[in-house]
C-alpha cells in the first residue's frame, strides 16, 4: 500500500506530542506539509520534524500531494477548516470533539460523502487494546449480565487561556466516557440526561450525565477541569466488576491494567480479583493506520467513522442542552 501524504493544520500540543511522531512512525502515513497561522511557528515544526515542506492553512489545503488534512485547531474552527478539506478533495482526520453541534457535524459529514472523501474523529482511545480485551471478558461471560457502565474523567485545571475555556469540557473530557459507554455497549443512548456546571463565561468545567441503553442499561458520566486526575471507567454486571485505571489518555509506552472482581463463592471472603496486563500500545498510530488503510481499501475499519461522528455529535449536544432524549426525528 501506498503510504498517504498527510497535511497539517495547526502546530498543536497534541500534534507535536502525539500525532505528528505517530505518522513518522506509520508505515501507512508521512508528513508532507505543515500549516499554521504563524510562518514562524509552522518552520519550526517543519524543522523539528524534519518536513520540507510548511505554509499557511490554505496552503496545506491547496497542495495537491496532499491525500489527507488533519486538524488539531479550537473545536469552533474544526468545521471550516474540515470543510475546506473536503471540498479540495483532501480526506479528513480530526480532532476530538469533531465540532460544536450535530448540525456543524452534518454539514461535515455531507461534504465529506459529497466530495467522496472520509472523515474521522480523532478519538484515539478506542484504538487501545485495553477496551478489546474488557470487551472479550464481557463476551465470555465473566460479570453475568452487564448493568451499568460508570466513566470519570477529570484532572487538575488547565491554565487561564487554554483553548478549552471556549468550547468547555463536555467536548474536551467528558466526551472520552460518553464515547467509551457507546463502545463497549456497541449500541446508542435512547434517553440522555446531562447537567453542566458553568463559570461566569458561560464555559463548562464540570458535569455529569446519564445515558439510557437497551434493557434497562445506564451509563453514569463525570468529568471536571479542575480536579485529582482520574481517567477511569468500570462495567458493572449482576456475577462481576470490570474496571480500567487508565482507560483514555494512554503513553506509548505504558502498560495498562484491566482489572476482574467476581465472587467465587457466595460471601465477601469469595471475592476474587483477575488483573490482566495489557501491553504498551501507540493507540494514535493504530487509529491513524486504520484510516488510511480504510481510504486506500487495504483494510475495513470496524466501524462506520462518519456516522460514529453524527452519533457522538448527537448525544454531546443532548447532554449539553438539557434536553432529556437521544431519539432525534
Ligand atoms: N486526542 C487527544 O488525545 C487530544 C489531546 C489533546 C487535545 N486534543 C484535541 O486537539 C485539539 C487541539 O488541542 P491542543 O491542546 O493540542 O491545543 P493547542 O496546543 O492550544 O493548539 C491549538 C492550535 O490551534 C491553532 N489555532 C487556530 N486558531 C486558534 C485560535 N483562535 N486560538 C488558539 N489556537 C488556534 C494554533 O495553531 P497555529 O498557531 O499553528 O495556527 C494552536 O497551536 C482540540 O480539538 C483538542 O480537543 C486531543
Amino acid at each position: 500500500m501506498k503510504s498517504l501524504k498527510i497535511g497539517i493544520i495547526g502546530c498543536s500540543r497534541i500534534a507535536k506530542r502525539s500525532v505528528i511522531p505517530a505518522i513518522i512512525k506509520s508505515k501507512y502515513a508521512e508528513v508532507e506539509i505543515i500549516g499554521s497561522r504563524s510562518t514562524e511557528k509552522a518552520k519550526e515544526f517543519a524543522n523539528e520534524f524534519n518536513c520540507e515542506k510548511f505554509g499557511t492553512y490554505e496552503d496545506v489545503i491547496s497542495d495537491d500531494t496532499v491525500d489527507v488534512v488533519y486538524i488539531s485547531t479550537p473545536i469552533n474552527t474544526h468545521e471550516e477548516w474540515s470543510i475546506k478539506a473536503t471540498e479540495a478533495g483532501k480526506h479528513v482526520y480530526v480532532e476530538k470533539s469533531s465540532t460544536t453541534d450535530f448540525d456543524s457535524a452534518m454539514r461535515m459529514v455531507e461534504s465529506a460523502k459529497e466530495n467522496n472523501v472520509r472523515l474521522m474523529e480523532g478519538f484515539m482511545f478506542r484504538f487501545h487494546p485495553q477496551h478489546q480485551k474488557v470487551k472479550e471478558l464481557i463476551k465470555e461471560g465473566k460479570i453475568g449480565e452487564v448493568k451499568s457502565f460508570n466513566g470519570v474523567f477529570g484532572f487538575p485545571a488547565f491554565p487561564k487561556g487554554d483553548i478549552r475555556y471556549d468550547s468547555g469540557f463536555l467536548k474536551d473530557s467528558g466526551c472520552y466516557p460518553i464515547c467509551a459507554s457507546r463502545i463497549i455497549f456497541d449500541e446508542e443512548p435512547s434517553e440522555v440526561f446531562g447537567k453542566l456546571f458553568k463559570n461566569e463565561k458561560y464555559c463548562d468545567l464540570s458535569g455529569s450525565a446519564i445515558l439510557l441503553y437497551k434493557n434497562g442499561k445506564t451509563a453514569t458520566i463525570s468529568y471536571i477541569n479542575g480536579s485529582y486526575y482520574q481517567a477511569k471507567y468500570e462495567v458493572w454486571g449482576t456475577d462481576g466488576v470490570i474496571s480500567l485505571d487508565r482507560a483514555y489518555s494512554v503513553p506509548p509506552d505504558f502498560t495498562t491494567k484491566v482489572t476482574l472482581q467476581y465472587n467465587a463463592e457466595n460471601n465477601w471472603e469469595g471475592r476474587r480479583t483477575e488483573t490482566f496486563e495489557i501491553e504498551p500500545k501507540d493507540h494514535f498510530l493504530e487509529m491513524l493506520d486504520t484510516f488510511c488503510m480504510e481510504i486506500t481499501g487495504t483494510k475495513k475499519a470496524p466501524f462506520d467513522f462518519e456516522q460514529d461522528l453524527l452519533n457522538q455529535a448527537n448525544v454531546i449536544e443532548l447532554v449539553g442542552s438539557g434536553k432529556d432524549s437521544a431519539n432525534r426525528s
